[in-house]
């Protein structure tokens, strides 16, 4: 049975969550979603620890005050969660009766695939009114052309991949650097390209052990004394261990590995991470305002986009595979 049987001009409560892997620019997003929709006299709860805040009412009334000093901050001042219970029907009885004591009339979730998957189902099983706001490090979620934290996670990997090439140039010295993305190769493809990788291995394209080896070998030969591999950490061949492994038995040559790991989810937002969240956010609560439900607020050619939940993963989105062909021109 729905619950949620109100007009639209009637909507004085909403609620606001992070969940899923933290992003940098989820703070900016949570600043504009409380601010328009006070704006808006519209209440706005907090919901702590995403899903799993949920089903414990772990809620706090925000006001204009509670996100200040927040938009150059990483992390998410809700705190989030990736939440079990929330994948079973009894789960999700239990949150969206937590919504209806709190008098809660819609709400906007700020995640990635998995956090949309648990908004779809409330926005059928309960018809929940729910926007999605896409916020993860990996990009790969259809229906936005960036996601929030991309840009800062990308920045990041390419600090530290331009400090390595440093020691690498000194000692003439391969390295595989091994970037997050999941089962997304958007982060290694933007890294790569930036640093001026050798080779980028991602999961979208076939990564062919013997034709690596075999350019490392050439590159030597050309006078190549060091070598840059990103590997996304969804590669097909394995993680930068196996890969190093698998080129050493071939080669004869040493990798040293860096795992850059979760350096990439934290830091201070880029500007770009800002201005994404912030609009993202506002457009959120105005479709929310508009009757919009169960899609996800995107930005597509600079414009707002709503892609309906399950188009955001049924869907995929491409990588540029023009970056890759010339990748092999630009590592000559
Ligand atoms: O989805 C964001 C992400 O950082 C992925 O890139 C990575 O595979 C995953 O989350 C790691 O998740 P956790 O922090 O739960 O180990």
């Amino acid at each position: 049975m729905p619950y949620i049987y109100i007009s639209i001009k009637m909507m004085k409560k909403i609620g606001v969550l992070t969940s899923g892997g933290d992003a940098p620019g989820m703070n900016a997003c949570i600043r504009s979603i409380v601010r328009t929709a006070i704006s808006n006299n519209i209440k706005v709860i907090g919901i702590q620890r995403g899903y799993q805040g949920l089903l414990e009412k772990d809620f706090i009334e925000m006001g204009p005050r509670s996100v200040s000093n927040i938009i150059q901050r990483g992390g998410t001042i809700l705190k989030t969660s990736r939440c079990e219970d929330f994948k079973r029907w009894d789960g999700r009885e239990k949150a969206v009766n937590r919504l209806k004591e709190m008098n809660i009339d819609g709400i906007v979730v700020i995640g990635g695939d998995g956090t949309f998957h648990g908004a779809k189902k409330i926005s059928e099983e309960w018809e929940v009114k729910i926007i999605g706001v896409p916020g993860t490090i990996d990009n790969d979620i259809y229906g936005t052309d960036y996601t929030v934290g991309f840009d800062t996670a990308v920045n990041t990997a390419v600090e530290a991949v331009d400090k390595i090439r440093d020691t690498a140039g000194s000692h003439d010295r391969q390295f595989i650097i091994e970037v997050m993305g999941r089962h997304a190769g958007f982060i290694a493809l933007e890294v790569g390209m930036s640093c001026g990788a050798e080779e980028i291995l991602i999961p979208e394209r076939k990564t062919l052990i013997k034709k690596i080896a075999q350019r490392i070998m050439e590159g030597k030969i050309s006078g190549k004394t060091s070598y840059i591999i990103i590997v996304g950490e969804g590669d097909e061949e394995g993680d930068a261990f196996e890969i190093s492994h698998k080129l050493n038995r071939i080669t004869g040559l040493e990798f040293k590995i860096c795992v850059l790991g979760h350096i990439q989810r934290g830091g201070s937002p880029s500007a770009i991470d800002r201005i994404l969240g912030t609009k993202l956010g506002i457009w959120a609560v105005e479709s929310l305002l508009k009757g919009e439900t169960g899609k996800m607020i995107g930005e597509v050619d600079s414009k707002p986009h709503l892609t309906p939940l399950e188009d955001t993963w049924e869907k995929k989105k491409s990588i540029d595979d023009r970056l890759m062909d010339w990748l092999k021109i630009l590592s000559l």
